[in-house]
């Protein structure tokens, strides 16, 4: 993993998307490396701040929550103020409820993505990171991926990525904007939702008599949600990488039924792993094949996984193990 601990001692940094699965690991990790954070949620009435709440209880209490909406101008550029390093995750994600509200991820991705974008140019932050994904490459046509494959977005999430990625960059280059892009693969762990594949198998594997997934054949290149945050972190403080995009993965290369076939040995269940149509998505909307090439990571900011992919299993069957409440395995979540 980067190094880079004692960059992060008193600098002041805003993390959007704070309440979510990366971004709430990455808060804990920047608290933990001394740096003075605010945590930038979705709004709701209830004054949940989602899953800043998990965090320990003194990792907690040197966090600024700041409530508002990636949408209002004025809330982001109030969030942005007196910040230093902007490291920004809010956005829509799940791809299965974007081809039901695809504008919902335009407002969110696109418009989100350039308040923050304006508002670092307006402030003299020292570094934006536009927190991007693998599933603006498509299907692999070359594998593993590198930062210079083509990029054909098959989803509208992935669609509404490449523009916030692009507009990002553009922004850097127009501007001087000092934008790095952190592109990772998918990303598994402690606090993901069941709406992702690994959490689905082992609710499923922990509650029902069958694993009813999508597709079993797509291949995926899984990071643990820890080393994410370091490469998310590792590009907030590297020097001279303005206007670069990094790759995230480990390389490895999972299908989705090989996930869960293991997933059931260690839980030592013997469950039938079936596909169904439900949760297929649109053909051509499928992306077969994810590899990360994340050699130039490596190479430029001395990034690398620390854990295993089976590890990395083990304490996500841990934690949803004792999680199970808020998930409902018996229905397909979007
Ligand atoms: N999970 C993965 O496998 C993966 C892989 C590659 C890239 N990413 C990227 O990492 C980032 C974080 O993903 P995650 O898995 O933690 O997702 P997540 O859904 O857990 O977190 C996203 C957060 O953004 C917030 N958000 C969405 N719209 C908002 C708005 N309009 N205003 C304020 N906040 C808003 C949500 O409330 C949520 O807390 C995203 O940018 C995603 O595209 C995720």
């Amino acid at each position: 993993m980067s190094g880079n601990t004692s960059h992060w001692q008193s600098r002041t940094v805003l993390v959007t998307g704070a309440g979510g699965f990366i971004g709430s690991t990455l808060v804990d990790i920047l608290v933990r490396r001394g740096a003075s954070v605010r945590a930038f949620v979705r709004y709701n009435s209830r004054d949940d701040h989602a899953h800043i709440e998990d965090l320990d209880r003194d990792i907690r209490a040197e966090v600024d929550v700041y409530s508002g909406d990636l949408q209002n101008p004025e809330a982001v550029a109030g969030a942005v103020a007196g910040r230093d390093v902007v490291l920004h995750l809010g956005a829509l994600i799940p791809i299965p409820y974007s081809y039901r509200h695809p504008r919902e991820y335009v407002f969110a991705n696109i418009d989100g993505t350039i308040n923050v974008l304006e508002a670092c140019r307006q402030r003299d932050v020292s570094r934006v990171v536009q927190v991007s994904s693998s599933e603006v490459y498509g299907t692999a046509q070359t594998v593993p991926i590198d930062e210079s494959h083509p990029l054909n977005p098959q989803s509208p999430y992935a669609a509404t990525k490449v523009g916030a990625d692009q507009l990002a960059l553009t922004y850097q280059r127009s501007f001087g904007t000092p934008v790095v892009l952190a592109r990772p693969f998918n990303t598994f762990g402690p606090r993901q939702s069941q709406r992702a594949v690994i959490p689905t198998i082992i609710t499923q594997a922990l509650t029902r008599d069958r694993v009813e997934l999508g597709a079993l054949s797509p291949t995926r290149d899984f990071t643990f949600v820890e080393d994410t945050a370091s490469a998310i972190a590792a590009c907030g403080v590297a020097s001279e990488v303005e206007g670069e995009t990094f790759n995230f993965g480990t390389g490895e290369e999972h299908a989705v039924g090989d996930v869960a076939t293991r997933i059931l040995e260690l839980l030592g269940a013997k469950l039938p792993v079936v596909a169904t149509d439900e949760r297929r998505r649109p053909p051509a909307s499928e992306v077969a094949r994810l590899v990360a090439d994340a050699s130039k990571a490596r190479a430029r900011l001395g990034w690398m996984p620390a854990t295993d992919f089976e590890t990395g299993l083990e304490r996500t069957i841990e934690w949803v193990s004792r999680s199970l409440e808020r998930f409902r395995p018996a229905i397909y979540t979007i």
